[in-house]
């Protein structure tokens, strides 16, 4: 092997250890994600009794049922005429897979039903008794379905979902109207109408600061005025201070001037304490151009506002895009600020995903769709700005 083939062949070999570590990490991020997006498009049954990464094999049931089962009762449940399994009647007795299992000791002829090392465990019972409810109703559930987001766009929470309640009339009279569009974005509990509040809550709240930061940003690195430099030192200082500390004060405050529970209180709020860092960053983006450009757009006689508009702001849109991103996914994701300010008066998806299951746990198929359409957006916003994001991230730390 001649020297040069070898010294490839080890910066190949040297790359693998990073190689394998930024696998490893996108498949720890990609996986669980996968998974939550396929189970968001699972039946409920299906989410309750398997995992999603078997959506493409067997449906359990029918194993467990012949394993166990099939030897008496016949592959189709009809061998024993006293105990048809196949009748829908018969299987209906049993609502709980307890109740079968009460029958495992019973004898018939003499003989133990089941004996005891033949039994089926309790989760193997449940998915028995739920093959055979499924054949007794005869329905073939499809792998996939869009009820879980219709129910949870919807905000419905039912025993059936949302479309089949509706049309089996089972809804109740002044809570829905069974109009879909109308139930999505005019139901509190919809998770349209959260989605439509949280972007009316995200918009402004990203904006406002981003507007003020850019003007402030420019006065602090191109501007002399007097003070600046503590101006600055405290608004990095403010900084520090933490969101819950302003909670009571601001919340007495909107009682008194009735912001309470309205989208700009919120604003408002956000811009207060997105400011400091948004002012921080962009100075820092800002105040790294070279001094020259500047000079030489004075010496032109160009005001201080045309240096901001046609120098400085396009040249800060890296870092203007990537403060962009930070202060719209903070928002997007924030539920204390939205959950005391807004509550269940305009309820944005952050506080609504946590309706969509009960204390109990059930009704987290519904939660997987809530979740997936939460971080839809900032997922494509991340996306769309990303090639800024990288560079405004890295305009500060590199010059030229
Ligand atoms: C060893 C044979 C055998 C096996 C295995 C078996 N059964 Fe049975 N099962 C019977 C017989 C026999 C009866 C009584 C039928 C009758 O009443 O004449 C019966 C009755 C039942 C009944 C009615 C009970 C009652 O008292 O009304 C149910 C329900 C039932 N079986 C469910 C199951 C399920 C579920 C499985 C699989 C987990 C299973 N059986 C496995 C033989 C069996």
């Amino acid at each position: 092997m001649n020297p040069q083939t070898r010294e490839r062949l080890n910066k190949i070999l040297g790359r693998i250890p990073l190689h394998v570590v930024i696998i490893i990490l996108c498949l720890l991020w990609i996986l669980p994600t996968l998974g939550l997006l396929v189970t968001s498009f699972r039946p409920v049954q299906d989410v309750n009794e398997s995992g999603w990464w078997t959506v493409l094999s067997e449906r359990g049931g029918n194993v467990a049922y012949e394993t166990y089962c099939a030897s008496c009762h016949g592959p189709a449940g009809d061998a024993l005429p006293a105990a048809d399994l196949s009748d829908p009647e018969f299987i209906s007795q049993y609502r709980r897979s307890i109740q079968i299992s009460a029958t495992f000791n019973n004898e018939y002829d003499g003989e133990i039903h089941i004996p005891e090392d033949q039994r089926p465990n309790a989760d193997e019972l449940a998915t028995i008794l739920t093959a055979l409810r499924e054949g007794a109703e005869g329905e073939a559930r499809p792998r996939f379905w869009l009820q879980n987001y219709i129910d949870v766009l919807a905000g419905y929470r039912g025993r059936l979902t949302y479309a089949a309640d509706c049309e089996a009339g089972n809804i109740i009279p002044g809570q829905r109207e069974c109009d879909f569009l109308t139930d999505a974005t005019v139901s509190q509990a919809a998770m349209g109408r959260a989605f439509i509040n949280t972007v009316i809550v995200s918009v402004p709240a990203t904006l406002i600061p981003i507007f003020f930061a850019a003007f402030a940003a420019f006065a602090f690195s191109w501007l002399d005025f007097k003070g600046r430099q503590a101006l600055f030192a405290i608004l990095v200082g403010l900084q520090i201070v933490p969101l819950q500390m302003a909670l009571i004060p601001i919340f007495r405050l909107y009682v008194d001037v009735g912001l309470n529970g309205t989208f700009l209180g919120v604003w408002l709020f956000h811009t207060g304490f997105g400011l400091p860092y948004a002012i921080y960053l962009t100075r820092n983006f800002l105040g790294s151009l070279p001094m020259e450009i500047f000079e030489s757009v004075y010496l032109d006689g160009a005001s201080a506002w045309t240096a901001f508009t046609r120098l400085a702001l396009p040249l800060s849109i890296p870092a203007i895009a990537s403060l962009g991103i930070f202060q719209f996914l903070w928002v997007w994701n924030d539920l204390l600020v939205a959950l005391v300010f807004l509550g269940g008066t305009n309820p944005v998806m952050t506080y609504q995903i946590g309706n969509m299951v009960t204390s109990l746990g059930a009704g987290w198929h519904l939660l997987t769709a809530a979740a997936f359409l939460s971080f839809l957006v900032p997922m494509i916003v991340f996306f769309g700005l990303q090639r800024y994001f990288v560079r405004g991230l890295l305009g500060g730390a590199i010059k030229g």
